[in-house]
């Protein structure tokens, strides 16, 4: 078991205040740190046509692709949510799948503690091309 990211966590609490979240009050933040060692984070941003809304954990990725390209990897990922606590939901599993592998560390908050779930536990069997 390896020690939670604090500096993840740290920056997760920090950008999920800019959270653009008035229909769910749900303020999500997301830092992940890359293969090559460069950090980026996100936050969710909702719109009033609901199914429009972006998730805190996809903009951190493809914000980490805006930033380091196509070759990007995830080395280890962080959410939190304030007042809340929740893993990345299925469609941001699948996303971050996409620059991970089995072995890639997500941390979230399970009762105000740092829990970790390999992508291999978070997404067993999942879609792959
Ligand atoms: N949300 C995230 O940002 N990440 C998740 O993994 C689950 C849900 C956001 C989307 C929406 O703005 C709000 O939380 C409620 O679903």
């Amino acid at each position: 078991m390896s020690t939670a990211p604090a500096d993840l966590f740290e920056l997760a609490h920090a950008v999920a205040v800019k959270a653009y979240a008035p229909h769910s009050h749900f303020h999500v933040g997301c830092a992940l740190r890359t293969a090559k060692g460069h950090t980026f984070t996100g936050c969710n941003v909702e719109n009033a046509s609901y199914g429009l809304t972006i998730c805190a954990e996809r903009n951190a990725v493809f914000h980490a692709v805006a930033e380091e390209g196509p070759s990007m990897q995830i080395a280890t990922l962080a959410v939190v949510c304030r007042g809340e606590e929740f893993p990345p939901c299925g469609a941001c599993r699948q996303v971050i799948a996409e620059f991970a592998t089995a072995d890639t560390v997500v941390w979230f908050l399970r009762n105000k503690n740092p829990l970790s779930m390999t992508m291999a536990e978070l997404l067993p069997a999942g879609f792959r091309i």
